[in-house]
């Protein structure tokens, strides 16, 4: 099938590249000239594990071809995916600026049938905005051109998104048009192969899905805060805690784990658009304003452990930071805790060195080069002369260092642990001071 995926960021190249990796014939498009620019060159401007080979793989077997030709983008695919971001506005709702040019972009162009595919996450009513933005910008130019607009919100995480993408739990479809289904179902049927994961619904409920998830992942995290800071008052340890109510299959394992607070480009915007949503309809959502509340304030909860235990003053105090990325296995650095805690470090008159795998180039474009700030070029290298080390991303690399080098390497053995990622005994046994978020 010929596709066309408008924007080439973590969901439109992940997208791109694995539809292309089962048959279809897939251009990208970005506005982005210098994106662009990269993947012609053979290069991928983002850190996806697996990505590259998938996109070099299908750019040689001439499925895959990336341009920020919009006359050929919308003319080639039968699927318009609109893969584009929605940060938030100003007011916390999602700005639709970026997906409404790209719907007037198709209406302007297209001269045969299409569907077009709102990958990106909109709030409800927006596949509604879609479907007037095309009509108009058709009926601006007399055209009668049949098209349908469907919702398909992606659950990709990044750091696991190729294999999220090929492998998918569900895939969710909001759509009214048999046609536009039976297409969709096409698409999506070489991921599902081994038992149906397809969910037709209508398009606003397909529209809310995608909130939901994600606002319920994000409860998951700021409850397990919440426990975690009371466990810390009470002497219980979170870990047991975590362990004991994950074995009920009512509850379960996944997104039990209390930290440094969430992050990243999806849970803090979407947390904040459904609320601005709800609070229109009148019908604001309690559970979140709790749920923001608390991850703001658990991104300071490591500083504060860290200003109690320097007596109240960080003045001339030299921190190691492991980690920058709001998670492990990417570079994105959007709302990453690590901005929040090396900013109020700094702010507390401490330095900081830090080290990250992948996001130190993104790092310093978003953190900027400052006095108080430098940067590593390995976990041990940071920690050199740094009189605490404070863990904030939960890279594989950092789980099982090597505890006597770190420990001649650090001018004091003081370890704060954002992300619960050592085995609080054994570090002690070490001979360090150890402070993780609600262990004993
Ligand atoms: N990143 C994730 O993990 C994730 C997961 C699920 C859903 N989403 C949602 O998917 C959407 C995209 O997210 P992302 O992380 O890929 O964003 P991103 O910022 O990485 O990429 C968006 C891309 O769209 C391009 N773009 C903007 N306007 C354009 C236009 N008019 N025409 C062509 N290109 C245009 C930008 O230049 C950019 O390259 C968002 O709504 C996001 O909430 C993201």
């Amino acid at each position: 099938m010929k596709i066309t995926m408008i924007g080439t960021g973590y969901v439109g190249l992940v997208t791109g590249a694995c539809l292309a990796e089962v048959g279809n014939n897939v251009v990208g498009l970005d506005v982005d000239a210098r994106k662009i620019a990269i993947l012609q060159e053979g290069g991928v401007p983002i850190h996806e594990p697996g990505l590259p080979e998938m996109i070099a793989r299908n750019v040689k077997a001439g499925r895959l071809r990336f341009t920020t030709d919009l006359d050929a983008a919308v003319a080639h695919g039968l699927l318009q995916f609109i893969a584009v971001g929605t940060p938030p506005d100003e007011d916390g709702s999602a700005d639709m600026r970026h997906v409404l040019a790209a719907a007037q972009s198709i209406g302007e162009r297209m001269n045969d049938y299409k569907v077009i595919v709102d990958k990106s996450t909109v709030p409800v009513g927006t596949a509604d905005h879609v479907r007037e933005t095309i009509a108009a910008a058709l009926a601006q130019r007399d055209a009668r051109v049949p098209f349908a607009v469907v919702s398909n919100p992606e659950f990709l995480k990044e750091g696991a998104a190729v294999d999220d993408f090929m492998k998918p739990d569900r895939v969710v479809i909001g759509a009214d048009d048999e046609r536009a289904i039976a297409l969709l179902r096409a698409v999506y049927a070489p991921f599902q192969r081994n038992h149906q994961r397809l969910l037709v619904m209508d398009v606003r409920s397909a529209e809310l899905t995608k909130y939901a998830a994600n606002a319920m992942l994000a409860t998951r995290i700021s409850f397990m805060n919440e426990m975690a800071n009371l466990a810390d008052e009470l002497g219980a340890d979170v870990e047991h805690v975590r362990q004991g109510i994950g074995s009920d299959p009512r509850i379960g394992y996944q997104f039990l784990y209390p930290g440094a607070g969430y992050g990243g480009s999806c849970f803090p915007k979407d947390v904040k658009a459904l609320q601005f949503t709800a609070s229109r309809h009148g019908r604001p959502l309690q559970i979140l304003a709790a749920v923001e509340a608390v991850n703001e304030a658990q991104k300071l909860r490591l500083v504060e452990k860290i200003t109690a235990r320097f007596g109240g003053s960080l003045k001339g105090a030299v921190f190691a930071v492991w980690g920058l990325a709001f998670k492990a296995n990417t570079d994105d650095m959007r709302e990453a805790p690590s901005q929040s805690i090396i900013g109020a470090l700094i702010a507390e008159g401490a330095t900081v060195v830090a080290y990250d795998p992948v996001a130190m180039t993104e790092a310093r474009r978003v953190l900027g080069e400052q006095s108080a700030l430098t940067y590593a070029r390995s976990p041990m290298e940071a920690a050199r002369g740094a009189d605490a080390l404070v863990v904030v991303t939960e890279w594989k690399e950092f789980r099982s260092p090597d505890f006597a080098e770190l420990k001649r390497a650090l001018r004091q053995p003081l370890i704060f642990d954002g992300r619960n990622l050592f085995d609080p005994a054994q570090v002690r046994g070490a001979g360090f001071e150890y402070f993780g978020i609600g262990r004993r």
